[in-house]
């Protein structure tokens, strides 16, 4: 199956289903982020990968960036839009275009610590454990039907960098998992449920 994906810096997360690639049902056909200067984009142009910058700063609302990014993306004709790191909320259109097909990973335990600086507020509340959620991309922020997610103990010595490092590298592990099932037709997804089909994992 084909994927776009769309990030806005690092991309390690792209980096980690751009190494499965070869394991996988799936292939990355292009990689967009609204923020020219992100290293995602090199990420890709080293795998041989297409990166389109499209910056939002030269649209003058969120629809019509959105509209633009749709039209590049259309022709690439995915399966699947991953967001990776993507760091704009998409319009209801752009949501409604490709409902269904639509994936984003949080680095929270959702419900819970939706938005921003998950680790943040994971440490001050004192939460026990932390973790992260692939999900469907819905109207709503963070809301989306859970595919998976996979939780880790909280340490008393922990701090944000640590926390993420280890949040980070469980992402990197389940999320090309959660494509590669999604690509294989082993993941279904409908309505607000998703689950696996009954072959062995
Ligand atoms: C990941 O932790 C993901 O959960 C969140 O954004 C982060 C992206 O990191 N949505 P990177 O740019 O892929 O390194």
């Amino acid at each position: 199956k084909r994927i776009v994906v769309l990030l806005s810096g690092n991309g390690s997360t792209l980096q980690a289903l751009i190494d499965q690639q070869p394991v996988s049902h799936y292939e990355i056909v292009g990689v967009f982020s609204n923020c020219p200067d992100a290293y995602g984009l090199q990420r890709a142009r080293n795998a041989h990968i297409t990166g389109h910058a499209v910056d939002h700063k030269n649209f003058p609302n969120r629809s019509a960036f959105d509209q633009h990014l749709l039209q590049k993306i259309n022709p690439l004709n995915p399966d699947y839009v991953v967001l990776a790191g993507y760091m704009r909320i998409l319009s209801s259109e752009f949501v409604q275009h490709f409902s269904g097909r639509l994936i984003n990973i949080h680095p929270s335990l959702l419900p819970k610590h939706k938005g921003l600086n998950t680790y943040q507020s994971t440490l001050a509340l004192g939460d026990r454990e932390h973790g992260t959620t692939v999900h469907f991309v819905s109207d709503e922020l963070d809301s989306g039907a859970i595919i998976l997610q996979a939780s880790l103990p909280v340490h008393p010595v922990d701090t944000v960098q640590t926390l993420e490092q280890r949040v980070k590298a469980m992402e990197h592990k389940i999320y090309p998992l959660a494509v590669d099932w999604l690509c294989s037709g082993r993941l279904i997804g409908k309505d607000s449920v998703v689950w696996l089909d009954n072959h062995p994992l």
